[in-house]
């Protein structure tokens, strides 16, 4: 899926510059995403730990990181009377249920889906909760489900990228047909594994042979930019508010998007850390200040810094380029 800050278009420039200082061993990206950078790296053969707070995010890590191959959801084929994962999908796209809290909130109020979308949506929703109530599929299985769901969902939404807002006009895409459609897990060492769990917590469980830091660069808080994905991934019908529909969950906002507390989390973060070689992703207009995380970093050991060109958004008169930069401290 779409996702802010993805390192989708230059995690292949990353992996040449991490593989100049480390070829093999575990792998910790503690701020995963939805996991493009762990699952690039488990499928050269790295075991793979990953990391972050959100909930769907775990979820996607655990699809596509953590598993080497989709779960058998033996108990749910055999309650369904169902033989393979090929007729679950095909009962998942023919299942049409009652209209509901979804379709009211995020279709009929607020445009981010067509109302057959929504239904559709919706009535997969429904399904995974039954199957989840009724104990026929196990956590990594529920994740699975829950992760592919929310990739399809965003295949159809009518954003400009986050769920932030929903256009005025449809979309292209949104107007496609919502089909459900199973993840592919990565294959590669089989004990790789999934944490949703707070980065620094998960950086002083262990030494890392290479550990990847990929913080937020900016303020936008992913819990009220992703709150649509996340709500698909607690499965529940929160009160929501406002233009784009944001739940009232509680969540604490990351102390890594706080202008105010991101220099002393980062500097918990590096306290903790204990590694063969440590890369900081990030980029020179982020709430760091280069100098800052240089002079902080060249503490660890040597520093070699690259930077990775790549294309900034695009307005109809001009394309900006940002760069990324990454720091190698060995
Ligand atoms: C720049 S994105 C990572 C993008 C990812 N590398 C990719 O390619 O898709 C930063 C991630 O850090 C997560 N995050 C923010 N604060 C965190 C924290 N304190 N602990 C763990 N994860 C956190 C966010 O939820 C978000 O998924």
């Amino acid at each position: 899926m779409r996702y802010l800050g993805s390192k989708a278009t230059t995690v292949l420039a990353l992996s040449e510059i991490i593989r100049r200082h480390a070829t093999q061993g575990l792998l910790c990206d503690c701020f995963g995403g939805t996991g493009t950078v762990g699952s690039f790296f488990k499928r050269q053969g790295f075991t793979v730990w990953t990391g972050d707070i959100l909930k769907f995010a775990h979820s996607f890590q655990l699809s596509r990181v953590q598993l080497s191959e989709p779960p058998k959801f033996l108990q749910l084929l055999e309650a369904l009377q169902l033989r393979s994962l090929t007729d679950l999908e095909a009962l998942l796209n023919r299942t049409i249920c009652h209209d509901g809290w979804f379709v009211h909130q995020y279709s009929l109020l607020r445009k981010f889906f067509t109302v057959e979308n929504a239904r559709k949506i919706e009535s997969c929703r429904t399904l995974i909760t039954q199957w989840t109530s009724k104990g026929w599929i196990s956590e990594v299985e529920h994740a699975f489900l829950v992760a592919s769901l929310i990739d399809n969902v965003d295949r159809v939404a009518n954003t400009a990228g986050t769920y932030y807002a929903y256009l005025k006009q449809w979309q292209r895409k949104s107007l496609q047909e919502f089909r459900f459609q199973f993840l592919r897990p990565t294959p590669g060492p089989m004990d790789c594994a999934a944490y949703r769990m707070e980065a620094r917590e998960l950086v002083a469980t262990r030494f890392y042979d290479v550990l990847y830091l990929d913080p937020p660069y900016n303020s936008r808080d992913y819990a009220r930019y992703y709150h649509l994905p996340e709500t698909l991934a607690y499965g529940d019908t929160p009160p929501v508010r406002g233009l784009a529909g944001v739940p009232d969950r509680e969540h604490q906002r990351s102390d890594f998007v706080s202008p105010v507390r991101v220099e002393a989390a980062t500097e918990e973060l590096l306290e903790g850390a204990t590694f063969g070689c440590l890369i900081f992703h990030y980029v020179d207009t982020g709430l760091l200040k280069p100098e800052w995380l240089r002079a902080r970093l060249s503490r660890l050991g040597d520093l070699t810094e690259y930077v990775i060109p790549t294309r900034g958004y695009t307005t109809s008169k001009e394309v900006k380029s940002t760069s990324q930069r990454v720091y190698v401290v060995n």
